[in-house]
C-alpha cells in the first residue's frame, strides 16, 4: 500500500502534502547538514553486517582483489610492483574518481583506470565490466580510500560530463516517467518496496547486495533504478553512467568512502 501510495504520488503528482521536510528539488547541492550516506537508511541488521569486517561478505572480494593486485599475470608486472605491496601508493586515490584523464581526455572511473593500467602498463586486455576480477580489483582499490571524503573535480574538461550526469539525474524517464531526483531528492526517508529510499549516493560501491547475492558496481545499481521506473537501462561502463557517477560524486562531496557497503 505504501508503495502504491508513493508511486501514485510521484507519477500523478497526487501527494497529500508537498515533501517540504526532505527538501524540494531546488535544494541542490544537498546541504551538508542533511547529507547522509545510504548506510544511515539501512535496517539495523544490514548496517551491522556492513560494519563488521569479518562478517561483511564484501571482504571476500577485497581479499580476492588484493591477491590479484599482488599477482603478475602471464609474465606481466603485478599492480603491486608499481603501486606498492599493500597498495600504499593508491591510498585516497579512489575518492577523486571519476576524473578526466589528461592524456586521453576520457572520463575514467576506477574501473576504467584499472583497465587503462592493464592495457598500458601490463600489456593485458581490459577486463569486462562487472566481471568478478574487475569488481574485486575495483573494490580493493576503493577500499584503500575507506574513510576518505569524496572530492571530485567538475571544472575544466570535467564540466561537460558533470552537466550530462546532472541532466540525467533530473530527467523523467521510463513508463513511470520518474527522474532520479524525484526519489532521491524529494522522497528520501520514505518507504518503497521494503527499502527506505536513501539520498542515492555511490560512496559505498562496489557493494555487496543481498538481493544480488554478490558484489556489484554502482552502474549495476543504476541499472536497477532505471529498470525500477521501467526505463531502458544504459550499458554498464557507458559514458552516460560514468557521467552520472561524476554527478553523484559531486553531490556526495564530503561523505566518506565506505566500500565495501552491504545493501539489501
Ligand atoms: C522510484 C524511486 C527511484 C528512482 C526514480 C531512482 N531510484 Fe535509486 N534507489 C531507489 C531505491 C528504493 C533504492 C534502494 C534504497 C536506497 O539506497 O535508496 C535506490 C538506490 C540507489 C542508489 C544506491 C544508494 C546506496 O547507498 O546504496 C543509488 C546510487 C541510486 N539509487 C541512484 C539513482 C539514480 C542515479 C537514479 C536515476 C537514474 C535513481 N536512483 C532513480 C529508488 C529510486
Ligand atoms: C608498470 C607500472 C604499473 C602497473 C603494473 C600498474 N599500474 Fe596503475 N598506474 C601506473 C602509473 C604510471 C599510473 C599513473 C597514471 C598513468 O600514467 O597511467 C597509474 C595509475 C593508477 C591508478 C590511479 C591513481 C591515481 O592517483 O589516480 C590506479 C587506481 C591504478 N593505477 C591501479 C592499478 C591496478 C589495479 C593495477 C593492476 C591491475 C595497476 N595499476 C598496474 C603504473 C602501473
Amino acid at each position: 500500500m505504501i508503495r502504491a501510495g508513493l508511486i501514485a504520488c510521484l507519477v500523478f503528482a497526487a501527494c497529500s502534502a508537498p515533501p517540504e521536510e526532505n527538501g524540494a528539488p531546488v535544494r541542490e547541492p544537498l546541504p551538508d547538514d542533511i547529507k547522509r550516506s545510504g548506510t544511515a537508511f539501512l535496517q539495523p541488521d544490514t548496517r551491522a553486517l556492513q560494519a563488521d569486517d569479518f562478517a561483511n561478505p564484501g571482504f571476500l572480494w577485497i581479499d580476492r582483489g588484493e591477491a590479484l593486485f599482488r599477482a603478475g599475470v602471464d609474465g606481466s608486472k603485478a599492480c603491486a610492483a608499481c603501486h606498492g605491496e599493500d597498495g600504499a601508493d593508491l591510498a585516497g586515490a579512489a575518492a577523486h574518481y571519476p576524473l578526466v584523464d589528461a592524456a586521453s581526455g576520457e572520463l575514467l572511473n576506477i574501473e576504467g583506470r584499472i583497465n587503462q593500467c592493464r592495457e598500458q602498463h601490463q600489456s593485458l586486455p581490459p577486463l569486462e565490466y562487472e566481471s568478478d576480477n574487475l569488481l574485486a580489483l575495483t573494490a580493493y582499490v576503493a577500499h584503500l580510500s575507506r574513510g576518505e571524503p569524496v572530492s571530485v573535480d567538475v571544472t575544466g574538461p570535467a564540466a561537460q560530463y558533470y552537466e550530462m550526469g546532472r541532466e540525467y539525474f533530473f530527467t523523467r524517464r521510463g513508463q513511470l516517467n520518474l527522474a532520479c531526483s524525484q526519489c532521491h531528492n524529494e522522497h528520501w526517508g520514505e518507504k518503497l518496496r521494503g527499502d527506505t529510499i536513501s539520498q542515492g549516493h555511490g560512496n559505498a560501491f562496489p557493494a555487496y547486495r543481498l538481493e544480488w547475492q554478490t558484489l556489484g558496481s554502482l552502474h549495476r545499481r543504476l541499472n536497477d533504478c532505471d529498470e525500477g521506473v521501467r526505463a531502458e537501462p544504459m550499458p554498464l561502463g557507458s559514458e552516460t553512467y560514468k557521467a552520472v557517477e561524476l554527478y553523484l560524486a559531486k553531490r556526495a562531496e564530503g561523505l566518506p568512502i565506505e566500500t565495501p557497503g552491504v545493501r539489501r
